[in-house]
């Protein structure tokens, strides 16, 4: 039986701006993007079923309809000609569900990169990220990967010097944010403060990991509503007290990430906060 498996891996934002609304509705962003070795794995594979059919192990995501990596998978058909029909797509998850590490659209970009392979179609991963579009903001960088900036929507996308080696300590706290709703927040609000992407970028540059993680910074924590923003803040506490060179929250939340250059200080912040915090990771930067 034919069979293709992908990793899909889970990003961070190390910066995140948003520049204005736009007349369609969405905003203009500049987003500092970096994937970390956190992965769902995905697997295409001959079902000998009629149509698209799609398993995971978390009953309550959404199935073929409205599952972003089947949404994928559909917009790669349109584009390419390519038959779906008897193809099953599994999603073996490990990235938290709504946690701004961009989980579902990491699939969706792993569907688009595994069938460009299982098709032959030989499209480039410029071509792969314009698909990539059509289905959700994030899923043109999780197409590219590594260290990227993202503006416009989130589909003007350049590649970047790798962050250097690191460990990347994620911690969910116990509750989803949605993300309409933060945007919303967003436009209600002249925000203050905005991240320093310049000074990132030239960190990056210079291969600077303690100045890339002094400037770590997200504008959607200052519109969290405050008794959620406390618990981000006191996790990016507990991070900093105990060696992180920085830490933020990614996306539009709640996961917040911890940068360390020291192994057994992430491993320790990532054993003491998983007694509270059940999704706890220790990654690198891929
Ligand atoms: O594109 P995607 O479906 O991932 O976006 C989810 C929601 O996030 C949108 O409905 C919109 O409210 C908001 N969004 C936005 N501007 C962006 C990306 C997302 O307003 N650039």
């Amino acid at each position: 039986m034919k069979e293709l498996a992908i990793s899909a891996y889970a990003k961070i934002n190390l910066t995140l701006d948003v520049l204005g609304r736009r007349p369609d509705g969405y905003h203009d962003l500049c987003m500092v993007m970096q994937s970390v070795s956190l992965a769902d794995e995905v697997i295409l594979r001959e079902s000998g079923a009629e149509g698209l059919t799609l398993k995971t192990d978390l009953g309550f995501l959404p199935g073929a309809e409205k599952n972003i990596a089947a949404i994928a998978a559909r917009a790669f058909a349109r584009s390419s000609g390519a038959d779906l029909n008897g193809l099953e797509i599994e999603l073996r998850k490990h990235i938290p569900v709504c946690a701004g590490t961009a989980g579902g659209s990491s699939d969706g970009a792993a569907v688009l990169r595994g069938l460009n392979r299982w098709f032959s179609a030989g499209f480039s991963l410029e071509h792969l990220a314009e698909i990539g579009a059509e289905v959700g903001s994030d899923v043109p960088y999780c197409v590219l990967g590594c260290t990227a900036l993202a503006e416009g929507r989130g589909e003007k996308l350049k590649r970047l010097p790798a962050l250097p080696p690191c460990f990347i300590v994620l911690c969910k706290p116990n509750f989803s944010v949605a993300t309409p709703e933060l945007f919303r927040r967003i436009d209600a609000v002249k925000l203050r403060f905005h991240p320093d992407t310049e000074g990132v970028l030239e960190a990056l540059d210079d291969g600077d990991l303690a100045g890339v993680s002094r400037r770590l910074f997200n504008v959607f924590e200052e519109v969290l509503p405050a008794s959620r923003r406390a618990v981000v803040e006191e996790i990016k506490n507990t991070m900093l007290d105990q060696g992180a060179l920085g830490a933020c929250m990614s996306g539009t939340g709640p996961t917040v990430f911890g940068i360390f250059d020291d192994e057994a200080a992430a491993e320790a912040v990532a054993d003491q906060l998983r007694r509270t915090y059940a999704e706890t990771f220790l990654t690198r930067s891929v």
